[in-house]
């Protein structure tokens, strides 16, 4: 390394997917000169343990990231649209978990190990995508490497703590509640969340999808430079798990596929693991996922629907590959790469 090593912040150090980035820092090894911890105005003030000591939590204001060469953030959208193009105009490198540039055409959005190439178009601002686009494009680009992707039909059963710790602890309540016959007023949520599935996530668009559908639509087209002719249908829905998003994922291919061959593709993919063995009835579920880094993949078959077509059953931490994990490793690949 010939470039002095950066100093970091964590924008959003308190909230749920900022604490998972720290979690991720305190076992990787991303390497940096010194790290500062910011939120709002609230939580200035208060400690928070980092690698066995205390840190006092910072406000973020505009002067602060004079002195940062790479954020990694995750306090909401009109936050980073407040702070991003400050931050990069002093030099810092501000990677974006909010959805606020990820369509901007001058911004990159990476899945590390996916697009890494991409990163070095960046003028400051790197964006870090939605959580169930995330964890489908590593293997995704594997098998669209192999077979070339004409056609995606995604079902995604997502998890509460995507809607961040408002709607953690609301599923706690409400099953409470529920359990003993009390009613319920739900506010992070539509409809009660507990026992109940709900087929909106983010508000709706013009064309019936919602927000959230169609980030998969879009961004899944924007990592692996898909054209418009790569057609992709989402349907989000939310349903009562803590942590793990899964994804029902049917695929129609240019090329013909053979299921075995799709299976061994992916076992030899980084950061995918394979778990299908349906004799012995191995399959992902968000609770084996959740806690680890890796993308389970299970339930690999040929398609009855679609010819040349394939369904599989991806699930992972949405905390982590849809968010923390990738944010952490983005700036592993800045660092790497040089481009701070
Ligand atoms: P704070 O704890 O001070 O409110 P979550 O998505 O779990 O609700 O977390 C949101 C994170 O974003 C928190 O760390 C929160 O800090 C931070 N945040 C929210 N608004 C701002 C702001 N205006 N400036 C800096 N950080 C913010």
């Amino acid at each position: 390394m010939t470039k002095a090593l950066p100093n970091i912040a964590v924008l959003g150090a308190t909230g749920v997917v900022g604490r998972e980035i720290l979690n991720i820092l305190e076992e990787n090894k991303v390497q940096y000169n010194s790290i500062k911890f910011l939120a709002s105005a609230r939580s200035a003030g208060s400690t928070i343990e980092f690698k066995g000591e205390k840190h006092t939590v910072i406000e973020a204001t505009p002067e602060v990231f004079k002195d940062i060469n790479i954020c990694l953030a995750s306090a909401g959208g009109e936050t980073s649209k407040k702070f991003a193009p400050i931050a990069a105009q002093y030099g810092c490198v501000f990677i974006d978990n909010s959805s606020a540039f990820r369509m901007d055409p001058e911004v990159p959005l990476v899945i590390a190990g996916v697009n890494d190439e991409d990163l070095r178009k960046h003028k400051g601002i790197i964006a870090n995508p939605n959580c169930s686009t995330s964890q489908l494009m590593l293997p995704l680009k594997a098998l669209d490497e192999k077979y070339k992707v004409k056609k995606m039909i995604v079902s995604t059963y997502q998890a509460v703590s995507g809607a961040g710790l408002k709607a953690i602890n609301e599923l706690t309540d409400n099953i409470k509640t529920n359990l003993v016959g009390m009613p319920y007023e739900p506010s992070a949520f539509k409809y009660e969340i507990a026992f109940n599935v709900i087929p909106q996530i983010d508000m709706f668009c013009d064309n019936g999808y919602t927000k959230e559908e169609m980030k998969v639509t879009n961004e899944t087209r924007k990592i692996l430079h898909f054209d418009e002719n790569v057609k992709i249908s989402c349907t989000a829905v939310r349903v009562p798990v803590y942590i793990g998003h899964s994804e029902a994922v049917s695929v129609e291919f240019e090329n013909e596929v053979d299921p075995n061959e799709a299976r061994e593709l992916l076992k030899n993919t980084w950061g995918v693991e394979v778990r299908d063995e349906i004799s012995d009835f191995v399959y992902p579920t968000p609770k084996d996922a959740a806690g680890k880094n890796p993308v389970y993949v299970g339930r690999i078959r040929k398609s009855i629907a679609f010819d040349n077509g394939l369904e599989f059953f991806c699930v992972a931490d949405n905390l982590r590959i849809g968010a923390a994990l990738n944010t952490v490793r983005i700036a592993e690949k800045v660092i790497e790469m040089e481009l701070y």
